[in-house]
């Protein structure tokens, strides 16, 4: 494990995660495909009349519910077995995928702490006026089991950054990733359709580990993980399956300077 720490392991977590020993991980900060399932072809217009480009990636489509459960099954399957009995794991999703999401973590034992509210800001309004804005995402926070206690919540060190008062509020209210921190081409392109802000996953590190511990990302996609574990002197392993996202994110976290 010593020679894959604070590196990016370029493969298909499915067959990646199952070369991990047992009970290895502090953390587990998970945001995996949301199977969106855009309708083909339908474009999104502005109400200023630019296109929204939306997540319409290879790695988001799936055939079918049932063949998004099984993968959904299989990655969360080893998660637990890798997680230590007094680690966590986050898991990020939707409406479109986290309730699924949330049946398969349970009926596999896990036991949940605490679903969090991320509130945007400036989620993308609807533009058909024929339901709400969704602007939210959902974090499942879990332990292993039902018999796990000692697990780290850094309930002292959110109270003193919070002024004096108890962080117990489980809607954490932010914008996207935009500005300065978006990655994007030399033509202004997003360089990863859903990276996530700095903010949202800062919070995940601060709340549940401490310095030193070893966190693993499964989905690391622009590699904003890996530079907030580095930044908060956390270790950390990322896997992502798509060469370009790994030289993106390899990129990203030798550019960031604490
Ligand atoms: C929702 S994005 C993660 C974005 C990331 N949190 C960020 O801030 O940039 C999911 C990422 O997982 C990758 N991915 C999808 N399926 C995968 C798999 N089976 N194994 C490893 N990576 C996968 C995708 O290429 C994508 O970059």
């Amino acid at each position: 494990m010593k020679k894959i720490v604070n590196t990016i392991i370029y493969g298909d977590c499915l067959e990646v995660l199952k070369t991990f020993p047992d009970n290895s991980f502090d953390l587990i900060f998970a945001d995996p495909p949301y199977n969106l399932q855009l309708p083909k072809n339908r474009k999104l217009i502005r109400e200023n009349g630019t296109e929204v480009i939306p997540v319409n990636d290879e790695w988001d489509k799936f055939e079918s519910y049932e063949d998004y459960d099984t993968f959904t099954g299989n990655w969360i399957k080893e998660c637990q077995r890798i997680l230590k009995p007094t680690g966590t794991i986050w898991v990020m999703g939707m409406y479109h995928n986290v309730f699924r999401v949330g049946k398969i973590m349970q009926d596999l034992g896990l036991w949940f702490l605490n679903d969090v509210i991320w509130v945007k800001t400036d989620a993308m309004p609807n533009f058909n006026g024929r339901r709400f804005t969704n602007n939210h995402e959902i974090l499942i926070w879990a332990v292993k089991n039902k018999n796990c206690k000692n697990y780290t919540f850094n309930n002292d060190f959110l109270k003193k950054i919070n002024g004096g008062k108890q962080m117990k509020d489980t809607d954490w209210v932010f914008g996207l990733c935009k500005g300065k921190e978006r990655l994007r081409d030399e033509n202004g392109i997003k360089s990863h359709p859903t990276q996530k802000p700095l903010k949202l996953i800062q919070q995940v590190i601060l709340t549940s580990s401490k310095k030193g511990d070893l966190i693993l990302d499964p989905f690391l996609g622009s590699g904003t993980t890996a530079v907030v574990a580095k930044a908060l002197e956390r270790n950390w392993i990322g896997i992502e399956k798509e060469k370009k996202y790994v030289d993106l994110a390899n990129k990203r976290i030798q550019n960031y300077n604490k």
